[in-house]
């Protein structure tokens, strides 16, 4: 009797701490930023989270607003952001293509070709370290100031003094944009003081809190997953979503989460580190096993046992980011799925011979597997489940110059 009532009250005390937590959960995202405070420093964005994302990670100098998201978008489209008023963010990160170029590697400004693939944005809020290969890069904030004024290689072309924030200035538009996204005048640290709140800080701000706002995760794998809609999703696709979760395909174990991509950070869990993995796509000869310049973070931590290491990019849209990997050296998903079966391909000839099953760093889970006609059927299904067409074609994501 007295362990019953005991266990009884246990139950009551766990039940009651579950609903506790469950309230302490959910509260903060049943109402996420309702709060239109006119205090522009506090988070009053509407993120329009999808079920299942968490709110994302925003660094505390640089809280969301829609006037902030709006001038980013416009300066995301802005050709006079290039050298010769030819290229944008969108040059190579185009909206139907779920913001990647449809090439192999960026191609800039001024025609130089970039040694890698340009990535998707998409869920890039969530990234825990950016590009394909720098774990020490983890804002976007800084991360735009590469495309915009590096010149290893030339993306944007600007340079440092250049016309490009004169022009911005001289922009009643820009004018306009500014002053709602930066009410308080706000001087730049690095170069552009006294010149009010158009400042190469602001615009990177801009930026970020624009790509930050490219949330995808209305696909039809998402009216499945999320919604519990049965039908959302063709049969082919729920035998390759069972593929892709078990062993020894073993996708999930790098491409997991709600984002099907290595470490995400979220407000809630903001310092995760992140993994980057060899997949064993070259073993060529020579000092280093992947041909140069693209030998992963082997660049940033001259460890040996780092070369090919590269982050799993996120799988969203991946039907309409084709060519694949972070020289776009697959083409087509099938050879993606080609290049997991033989746990990492063979090249038979040329520069970048070699078999890339045999490479010392490749990840223990690239084993290789048998894979049917059905199975590889049921695997792209899947992959095409995560396309999100609403993102493809939402209007808050389209150039505004056109519009
Ligand atoms: C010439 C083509 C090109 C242009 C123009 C360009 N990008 Fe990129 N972008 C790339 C390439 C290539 C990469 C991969 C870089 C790497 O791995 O080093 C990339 C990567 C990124 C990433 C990292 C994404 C991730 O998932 O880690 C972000 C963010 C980004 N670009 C934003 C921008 C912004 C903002 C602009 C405009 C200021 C811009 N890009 C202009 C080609 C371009
Ligand atoms: C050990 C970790 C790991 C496993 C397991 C893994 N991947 Fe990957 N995946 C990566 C990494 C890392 C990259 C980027 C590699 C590169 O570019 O060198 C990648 C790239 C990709 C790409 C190309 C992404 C793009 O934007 O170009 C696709 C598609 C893909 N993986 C699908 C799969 C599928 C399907 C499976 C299961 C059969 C799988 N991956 C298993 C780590 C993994």
């Amino acid at each position: 009797m007295a362990v019953c009532r005991l266990r009884s009250i246990l139950v009551l005390v766990v039940s009651s701490a579950a609903l506790i937590w469950l309230f302490a959960g959910t509260a903060p995202a049943a109402s996420p930023d309702t709060d239109a405070s006119p205090d522009t420093n506090k988070d009053t964005y509407d993120w329009k989270l999808p079920h299942g994302f968490p709110k994302p990670y925003v660094p505390p100098d640089n809280p969301m607003t829609a006037a902030k998201v709006e001038l980013g978008r416009y300066l995301f489209y802005d050709t006079r952001m290039s050298v010769n008023g030819t290229q944008s963010c969108a040059t190579c990160h185009k909206q139907e293509l779920a913001f990647t170029d449809g090439r192999p590697v960026g191609v800039g400004a001024t025609g130089e070709h970039h040694s890698r693939s340009a990535m998707s944005l998409v869920n890039v809020a969530y990234s825990a370290a950016l590009t394909w290969s720098n774990p020490q890069l983890k804002a976007l904030e800084e991360q735009a100031l590469t495309p915009m004024y590096g010149d290893h290689p030339i993306e944007l072309g600007l340079i440092e003094g250049d016309a490009f924030l004169p022009t911005l200035r001289a922009d009643p538009k820009y004018q306009t944009l500014f002053e709602r996204a930066f009410p308080t005048k706000d001087n730049d640290k690095d170069g552009d003081k006294g010149n009010d709140r158009i400042t190469r800080q602001n615009v990177t701000r801009a930026l970020a809190s624009f790509e930050r706002s490219i949330i995808s995760g209305r696909s039809p794998y998402d009216r499945y997953h999320f919604d519990r809609d049965d039908n959302a999703i063709p049969a082919a696709a729920k035998h390759g979503e069972a593929l892709f979760f078990s062993s020894p395909l073993s996708c999930f174990r790098c491409h997991g989460g709600f984002d099907f991509s290595g470490a995400t950070v979220s407000e809630a869990n903001p310092n995760r580190e992140i993994e980057f993995h060899n997949t064993g796509l070259y073993n060529v000869s020579g000092l280093l096993s992947y041909p140069a310049p693209n030998v992963g973070i082997y660049e940033y931590t001259k460890s040996k046992e780092d070369v090919g290491k590269f982050k799993a990019p996120t799988l969203r849209n991946i039907a309409v980011t084709a060519p694949y990997m972070h020289d776009g050296s697959i083409a087509t998903l099938e050879g993606v799925l080609d290049h997991y079966a033989a746990g990492g391909r063979s090249i038979a000839t040329g520069e970048h011979a070699g078999v890339g099953h045999d490479n010392p760093n490749k990840d223990p889970i690239i084993g290789g597997f048998p894979l049917t006609a059905q199975d590889r059927a049921n695997l792209i299904a899947f992959l095409e489940s995560l396309t999100d067409r609403e993102l493809l074609n939402d209007p808050r994501f389209s150039n505004p110059w056109t519009k």
